[in-house]
């Protein structure tokens, strides 16, 4: 049965200021992912705090506010079957010590802050990541 899904993915500061836009954009592509809608922004650290609202209580939230909103993302609603846990296959473990090869956060990323990319964690939190940034 076919189980289209769309899910929100950021290409984060880390990643766009090593010129990795394009690179990560085909890989989605390469992975039957469809790139629906797409831009280049910089938020806000205030914008950045609502977005990550789900982490207020984490002993990180500070930090990764500050992150998001250090420079300019990429965010993109991408679409394709089950795109929410293919998308994070793709992505690899939050931190790329232990993220699997060939994962776009084995590649790319930094550390677990800089980790490249973000990705909606479930169908409720995609609509909201979604509309967050495209509505
Ligand atoms: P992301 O998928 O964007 O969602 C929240 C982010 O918090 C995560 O990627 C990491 O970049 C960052 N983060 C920093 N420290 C941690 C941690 N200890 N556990 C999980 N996420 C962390």
């Amino acid at each position: 049965m076919s189980n289209l899904e769309q899910t929100l993915s950021i290409i984060k500061p880390d990643a766009v200021e090593r010129n990795l836009i394009e690179e990560i954009k085909s890989t989605f592509k390469n992975n039957n992912f469809k790139i629906l809608k797409d831009k280049k922004i910089q938020i806000t650290k205030t914008e950045a705090e609502e977005f990550y609202k789900v982490h207020q209580t984490k002993p990180f939230y500070n930090d990764l506010c500050e992150y998001l909103s250090s420079g300019p993302i990429v965010v993109m609603i991408l679409e394709r079957e089950n795109a929410i846990s293919e998308n994070r296959k793709l992505m690899g473990a939050t931190d790329p010590k232990k993220a699997e090869e060939g994962t776009l956060r084995k590649k790319y990323g930094i550390s677990i802050d800089r980790n490249s990319v973000h990705g909606s964690d479930s169908i409720e939190n995609a609509k909201i990541e979604i509309n967050f940034f495209f509505s």
